[in-house]
């Protein structure tokens, strides 16, 4: 190839940006092509190879408030006033009282009936003549509840008095003034605890609104375990509907949970425990992450993801707790009832409906097992002193048990062997843009033999990532290529992380950005919607030519849904120079159809822009008819550019299946 200026054409190409111009906001309508590149794709059979079914999945980690006040819809925060420890009195928030010490004394005490969580909210109502409003407590959710026109909301709590008292439930705007919804509640005088259930349905939106509890007359009440849910979750399993359908899109194969750090703890003692997460949610004590710093009551506990994973129809990855905490460890000679516990979890998800736990997760109302097929011995933990001698007795006790389950090392096998047995070796990288381009050949020379890797964290961070740049989805996708190719060693791979809510920005950048009714997709997230086919996809093998490789890189799949197949042929552009490709493609068995092949590309005007609530869709994948389609064509890149050309194959399902 010439230089630059040689190949510089005279002609100047409509912009590519133009015609995936959906919004017709284009200013830089035109770019001129300085590159030339050709892509040459051998589609025969016998130098096809399958990509593992499992290659993309995600990771759900419970940081940034990705589950509580994010995709697990409870819109109480500290429902049942368990957040400020075991001491009382103990800080209520973000529990607030309405009115004054003249008319209401608001404290905690622990009375509850719940055994695990004993703190239960007391409330005395001073007033005689107390204000029309009523005085009482308020719950602004996690930064506002989003209250909707229309919609019904499930209001659960937990009350007891020694004389009846009339109560009043409501959502409220964020001030109290403007009333959502209303409901009176009688709780009947007596020494025992009762529930009560109401359903407030909202007339009018607001969403930053909060859940007022409130009385007007003398007396005293307990209140414990307070919840409101809206509805319409996903599948009335708890889950904020909109944020699943946006990991539904991405068609997930497997479901990484529920960390991460998160699941180590700083301390151990405040480390994730299945245990403490399952049965009853009013009988779940909640827990501080301190990792993450802050309190989750645990409605999105071991069950749930589960069921997640189940609705999402994604294989379940459990990461458990090996005994190592970011500051602490068990010793290994101490480790056997950690170990129980676990295989206790395994059973909880496994076990039939009669057997211990499978019999509490029945009553929990699945009584048919979920298929874990893969855990995770601990996160990040391979450097820790007890690392090695702790994964033994978890790997062994397992392997007996349930052989067939695939055990994740949390130590690197990609450039040597394990010094332990493992079915994969966990692999974690955060770097800069250029750094992970680079790094699509990491797999190339990793042994072919031993534990498979999976990638269960990766994304570009720093400056180059912003809060979610097209740069660093650029790279990530070059990095995900690299992943597909050496897909007979990297069975698995998943960005990180999968979400934040906007209020508590803590890990930037990440897939999917939400507050209280919003959300988009940074530009990472819309990078592996051109993966998503390709977990059971085949891979072809293919060669580049051009003296701007350096800035590309691509592979070629086959794949197929209920009717077609398609080669799909997908290119980074990682530079800021406009690219002329020529593709080639042989071997093929049938010949490609320019009817139904479509090109859809990822770009934008400059390679740090974001989207955001403002503007979700500032980057977004475009999709258009790829006229010209067929065995030989040429194809522009855009600068800065995720490019997928799908090619309908008239009779490749023999390729696609083999
Ligand atoms: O993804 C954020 C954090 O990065 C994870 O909790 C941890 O595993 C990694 O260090």
């Amino acid at each position: 190839m010439g230089s630059k200026e040689t190949l510089c054409r005279t002609r100047t190409i409509l912009c590519f940006l133009l015609l995936f111009c959906v919004s017709c906001k284009c200013s830089a309508s035109e770019f001129e092509i300085t590159q030339v590149a050709s892509l040459g794709v051998d589609a025969s059979s016998h130098l096809a190879r399958k990509i593992p079914d499992t290659l993309f999945g995600i990771f759900f980690e419970e940081i940034n408030h990705a589950g509580a006040g994010g995709i697990w819809a409870e819109l109480v925060s500290n429902r049942g006033f368990e957040a400020g420890g075991p001491h009382t009195p103990s800080n209520i928030e973000p529990w607030s009282i309405i009115g004054d010490d003249s008319s209401i004394f608001v404290g905690t005490d622990r009375t509850s009936c719940f055994r695990r969580n004993k703190v239960a909210l007391r409330m005395e109502v001073l007033c005689d003549n107390c204000p029309a409003v009523g005085v009482g407590i308020y719950n602004p959710g996690f930064w506002g509840m989003n209250i909707e026109d229309g919609k019904t909301y499930n209001l659960v709590m937990h009350a007891k008095s020694p004389e009846m008292i009339e109560m009043t439930v409501s959502l409220t705007s964020s001030d109290g003034l403007r009333v959502l919804a209303s409901a009176a509640i009688r709780v009947p005088g007596g020494s025992n605890w009762i529930k009560l259930d109401q359903k407030l349905v909202a007339q009018g939106t607001d969403r930053t609104s909060r859940l007022q509890i409130t009385a007007k007359t003398k007396g005293v009440v307990w209140l414990d375990q307070v919840s409101l849910m809206p509805s319409d979750t996903y599948k009335g399993h708890g889950f904020r509907t909109e944020l699943i359908s946006m990991l539904l899109d991405l068609k997930p194969r497997f479901l990484r949970f529920p960390g991460g750090c998160f699941v180590e703890g700083s301390w151990l003692r405040n480390a994730f425990r299945w245990r403490d997460s399952i049965g009853p949610w009013e009988e779940r004590p909640g827990h501080y992450g301190d990792v993450w710093n802050y309190w989750t009551d645990d409605g999105l506990g071991y069950y749930e993801f589960l069921q997640l994973s189940e609705d999402l129809g994604a294989a379940p990855v459990w990461v458990f707790n090996n005994g190592i905490s970011h500051h602490d460890e068990v010793d290994t000679t101490a480790i056997a009832p950690f170990v129980k516990d676990i295989l206790d979890s395994l059973e909880f998800a496994r076990g039939s409906a009669e057997s211990t736990w499978g019999s509490v997760r029945a009553a929990m109302g699945h009584p048919e097992p979920f298929p874990v097929k893969y855990v995770a011995i601990g996160n990040e933990d391979c450097g820790k002193e007890n690392y090695r001698g702790n994964y033994l007795k978890f790997y062994n006790a397992i392997r007996e048990a349930y052989p067939d389950i695939q055990m994740i090392s949390n130590c690197d096998g990609s450039s040597g062997p394990l010094d332990h047995p493992a079915d994969l070796y966990d692999f974690h990288v955060y770097t800069g843009s250029r750094a992970l381009f680079s790094m699509k050949n990491t797999f190339d020379n990793t042994s072919r033999s031993g534990p498979k890797a999976f990638v269960s964290e990766y994304a570009v961070t720093g400056n180059d990532a912003g809060r979610g740049s097209l740069l660093a989805s650029l790279a990530e996708a070059a990095f995900l290529t690299g992943l597909e190719k050496n897909s007979d060693v990297v069975h698995m791979a998943s960005y990180a992380p999968l979400f934040i809510n906007d209020n508590d920005r803590t890990w930037n950048p990440d897939a999917i950005v939400f507050n209280s009714w919003q959300q988009y997709g940074t530009p990472s997230y819309w990078m592996q919607k051109f993966f998503r086919e390709s977990s059971g996809a085949t891979i072809h093998p293919i060669t580049i030519s051009s003296s701007y490789s350096g800035s590309l890189a691509a592979s070629v799949i086959t794949w197929h849904d209920d009717e077609n197949s398609f080669l799909r042929v997908k290119v980074v552009n990682f530079g800021p120079d406009a690219v002329s490709l020529t593709f080639s493609a042989t071997g093929l068995q049938g010949s490609i159809n320019a009817l139904g092949s479509t090109a859809t590309v990822l770009t934008s005007g400059s390679v740090m822009d974001e989207n955001s609530f403002a503007n979700p869709n500032k980057v977004v994948p475009v999709t258009i008819e790829l006229r010209n389609a067929s065995e030989e064509m040429e194809v522009t890149l855009p600068p800065h550019s995720l490019s997928a050309f799908d090619l309908a194959l008239a009779q490749s399902r023999l390729v696609a299946e083999m």
